[in-house]
């Protein structure tokens, strides 16, 4: 019998991203393969603040396939992580047979634990399967030691997950093979291009979404005529604008851009039938404040997108955000004053003039927002090059 080496399992730690579109997503061509019936961009937000990081092992003496996510054993049947499973182990086999070396050949046979946490709550509203599927991809093929494109294996797993497969700026092209072969996501500026943009995002509830992306975006393919016309007639010009707003760093461009797009989005969910709501009076509010600034100074200096949720996430330039934090505390005034509002990137202390909270004309709404994250654009997925941080044992189990 030869010596068996492989005893010890091969384990490999990543983190990935979480992203915002700024030109969203919503609606399938091909709901097995993920396919989207409109292009879209998203900025990547820096895993400082938010990220997700997963560990993946094989060995030999693993007897199936195992997931753990923030601490509890989930399904592995689960078809877009078999997707996911599926393409990567394909991919593998592909490479190897095409005789590239780096390719693990051993652990191709081998069954995988993989063990996944945010370093956010769940329960804040944020997406996390983007970044939770982007890291899976990332770690699956780092362990079976793939490398290159991987962003068409991402989106099986959560369509806005192919773009967290980059940092920065990053366009989902939408593709029209009907094998999806070309719906890929593609960095179009690093996330050095623009470092004065900032992003807060306002945790305004921490209610779980009614409607899920999915089986919102269902409904909405089935029943809204305006989803069409949106996906067919305004996004194609509003993907060449967007990328031409970041490209100049146009913040008014990519702010009204970024804003009209968000409504247009929410339109299209109130034209679905039933109608989908995701925004609250949190939201609402926080939309009049952001228009309210903006012509109290007579320029665009902010600007919000809304997901499948009524979190805010704002737009901002570095110079505006001691202001604007301010302007949020006083018109939703939180429950304790304290440090802890504003998590993430220190903000600076600034005073609002009675001339401003005038202007701005609205009533306060006192624990319309929980906390603030301050943040900015970050990089992509990273393996994690320190073994202590592993989520998995020696023995392949959750610490
Ligand atoms: C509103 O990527 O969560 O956040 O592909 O069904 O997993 P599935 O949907 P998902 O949808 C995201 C929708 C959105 C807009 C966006 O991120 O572009």
């Amino acid at each position: 019998m030869p010596e068996d080496r492989t005893e010890q399992p091969h384990i490999v730690t990543c983190t990935a991203p979480v992203n915002i579109a700024v030109i969203k997503y919503w609606g399938k061509r091909n709901e097995d393969l993920i396919l989207p019936i409109n292009s879209s961009l998203s900025v990547t937000l820096h895993q400082d603040q938010l990220k997700t990081t997963t560990t993946v092992a094989t060995s030999r003496s693993f007897q199936e396939d195992r997931i753990w996510l923030n601490g509890k054993e989930e399904d592995i049947t689960h078809p877009r992580l078999q997707s996911c499973l599926r393409e990567i182990r394909r991919l593998a086999r592909k490479r190897r047979n095409d005789g590239d070396s780096g390719v693990d050949s051993a652990s191709l046979s081998h069954k995988v634990h993989i063990c996944s946490v945010n370093n956010f709550p769940t329960a804040a509203g944020l997406a996390s399967s983007a970044a939770g599927f982007a890291c899976l991809v990332y770690s699956l093929a780092r362990v079976f030691g793939v490398e290159g494109e991987l962003s068409g294996i991402a989106r099986q797993g959560s369509g806005s997950a192919c773009r967290s497969m980059y940092g920065g700026f990053v366009q989902w092209i939408m593709g029209n093979k009907e094998d999806g072969k070309d719906s890929l996501a593609q960095q179009v500026e690093p996330e050095t291009h623009w470092p004065e943009l900032r992003i807060l995002v306002l945790v305004a509830s921490a209610e779980r979404k009614p409607v899920g992306s999915t089986s919102g975006m269902q409904t909405s393919v089935k029943t809204s005529c305006l989803l069409k016309h949106r996906a067919e007639s305004v996004v194609p010009g509003r993907m060449v604008e967007m990328t031409e707003a970041i490209r100049k760093k146009d913040f008014a461009a990519f702010a009204e851009l970024t804003m009209k797009d968000s409504n247009q989005f929410h339109a299209t969910c109130l034209d679905t039938c039933p109608p989908i709501f995701y925004l609250n009076h949190v939201s609402q509010q926080i939309i009049s404040l952001v228009h309210r600034y903006n012509k109290h100074y007579g320029e665009t200096r902010v600007a919000y997108t809304f997901d499948a949720g009524p979190n805010a996430v704002i737009f901002t330039l570095q110079q505006h955000v001691p202001e604007f934090v301010h302007m949020v505390q006083y018109f939703f005034p939180p429950e304790t004053n304290g440090a802890d509002f504003i998590k993430g990137l220190p903000v600076n202390c600034a005073s609002l003039s009675e001339e401003l909270k005038q202007g701005i004309g609205l009533e306060p709404m006192p624990k319309g927002i929980n906390y603030i994250i301050s943040t900015k654009a970050g990089p992509g997925p990273r393996v994690v090059e320190d073994p202590t941080q592993h989520l998995l044992l020696s023995d392949g189990f959750p610490k």
